[in-house]
């Protein structure tokens, strides 16, 4: 080549191959350590995934423990106040709504990020719900930590301007007094049918002055304050309602379970199984009991770095153990503090971390449950998600796998663990095929004697809140374990069905049921 070249100039080339050889060279190494570096971070990663994966596990005969642990913490709970972490609540619900309910009822659903009013007009058997109509409203996110008044006279300011809407088709039933079922979604120690104190509040709310009172009183100040004639004739928990919405159309629900921002079970108990309990018997010796298995706790559940780190984070630390491990308000952020483990110690994402990852609550479970869902083949959605919660982007294929692994590690784990707590519950109750248990009577006024039958009992779960709703990959976790620990032929009986918003009209439902103007009917 040189030959061609005008003098000197050969040199210059020879040169210049050189510096170019060493550049290729040198971009070579870099690219092969780096090509090292990354080998040796997805190797970290890996490992810390597995760590985590290991920690999770819920093989069937840990579950089977969990089980076990939750009838004896369910006994404990009915044997006496303060005997159990599970509160095991009588809900003074002795009666469910059967059909017969007339007039018209509203009810006010208050649990989470949102609240409901509806009103439903009754019209008996024939034409059971003849009209309903619904609104929801959210709740500004300071209000969660206001004082309770200011709460209350929100929540009284927009269930009055929906009454002042009423119209066309809702009339009450001969000269009965407008009156509400109010659906209050925490742990309450209930005095009556109608009024209770709230334990403590859950799922991030922290409104001054409402523990240890009368919720029902806040609600009627706070209506009297707006000018609102309404009578608060029950005050239930959403698993309350949502046995009571279900219980309405089908007479072999027993048990409600909560999936949602938090979690909760309700289930259909004999009453004299209830050694607590110091009030009369109920003519249907049936009381159901809101268990708050969201608190339940035993050293059977699997517990990681991630989750001691979320529960000493909270606003209730130590409280709510299992509802931080199943529910929707925190499993987006296990997976954010795994991430953040691998961010730190195996720079998965890159340098410098994003801050929006070291933020807690980031990353909901909506964003995880989409990460889970995504089928796409370079999993496009998983990109999407981690641009949108951390404005990370950039991300190899194999990062968004481990990704998308941690998602379902969490997910396993919650699903499976959930049908742990379903499974416990059947099990006090006698319906999950073992002969063991008690309770479970039908319930309704006018059911007492029925169910004596040799052929095995159909027993349904009513299901509601959103994380069950829409994380299809969890119910399936949920549904699997079930069966696994029901074995098929009893599984084939208990049938987990969504009962979808049934709280708020399971509390209008039981309004009527336990209201003075239904004996006139
Ligand atoms: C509350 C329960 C409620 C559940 C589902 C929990 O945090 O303690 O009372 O039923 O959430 O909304």
């Amino acid at each position: 080549m040189s030959q061609n070249l005008p003098k000197g100039m050969g040199k210059t080339v020879a040169g210049l191959a050189v510096a170019v050889a060493a550049v290729a060279c040198a971009g070579a190494v870099v690219v092969v350590s780096r090509r090292i570096r990354e080998r040796g971070q997805r190797a970290k990663c890996l490992a810390i995934l597995e760590e985590f994966r290991t920690a999770c596990a819920t093989p069937v005969s840990r579950l089977r423990q969990i089980v076990d642990a939750l009838v004896v913490e369910m006994h404990a709970g009915l044997a006496s106040d303060g005997g159990s972490r599970l509160k095991m609540l009588p809900s003074f619900v002795d009666v469910l709504p059967n059909g017969d309910e007339k007039g018209l009822y509203y009810a006010l659903d208050l649990g989470g990020t949102n609240f409901r009013v509806l009103r439903v007009q009754l019209g008996g058997k024939e034409g059971r719900v003849i009209k309903q109509e619904y609104e929801e409203v959210s709740i500004p996110h300071r209000l969660m930590a206001a004082s309770g008044q200011e709460l209350f006279e929100y929540i009284a300011k927009e269930l009055a301007s929906f009454v002042n809407r009423e119209g066309e088709g809702f009339r009450p039933h001969g000269n009965q007094k407008r009156e509400l079922g109010f659906t209050f979604s925490f742990p309450v120690n209930q005095t009556a049918i109608n009024s209770g104190t709230l334990v403590q509040w859950t799922k991030g709310f922290t409104c001054d002055g409402v523990p240890g009172k009368n919720v029902v009183q806040f609600l009627e100040e706070a209506m009297a304050k707006v000018g609102l004639q309404m009578k608060v004739t029950a005050l239930v928990n959403d698993t309350v309602g949502t046995l009571a919405g279900g219980r309405y159309w089908n007479e072999d629900v027993m048990v409600a379970i909560i999936l949602g921002t938090g979690t909760n079970a309700c289930y259909v108990e004999r009453a004299d199984a209830i050694n607590k309990w110091n009030g009369l018997l109920p003519r249907s010796n049936s009381m159901v009991i809101n268990t708050e298995w969201g608190n339940f706790w035993s050293s059977h559940l699997p517990k990681t770095y991630a989750d001691e780190g979320l529960d000493a984070d909270s606003v209730n630390p130590g409280e709510q153990g299992f509802e931080k491990l199943i529910s929707g308000m925190y499993m987006g952020d296990i997976v954010r503090r795994v991430l953040l483990k691998m961010a730190q110690e195996a720079d998965i994402f890159g340098k410098p971390i994003a801050p929006k990852l070291m933020q807690p609550y980031t990353l909901s479970t909506p964003h995880m449950s989409k990460m889970h869902g995504d089928e796409t083949h370079d999993l496009r959605n998983v990109a999407k998600v981690l641009k949108d919660a951390f404005n990370i982007s950039g991300t190899s294929l194999t990062v968004r796998k481990i990704v998308y692994m941690v998602c379902e590690v969490v997910c396993e784990r919650g699903g499976r663990l959930a049908a742990a707590g379903v499974v416990g519950i059947l099990k006090k109750i006698g319906r999950d095929g073992t002969g063991a248990g008690a309770g479970g009577q039908p319930l309704s006024r006018s059911s007492s004697a029925k169910n004596v039958s040799s052929r095995p009992r159909r027993t349904v779960v009513a299901m509601d809140g959103g994380l069950y709703e829409h994380y299809g990959k969890f119910r399936e976790y949920l549904q699997q374990a079930t069966t696994e620990l029901l074995g098929e032929e009893v599984a084939k009986n208990v049938l987990i069905e969504l009962s979808k918003d049934g709280s708020g009209i399971g509390a209008a439902l039981l309004a009527a049921s336990h209201s003075p103007s239904q004996k006139n009917l």
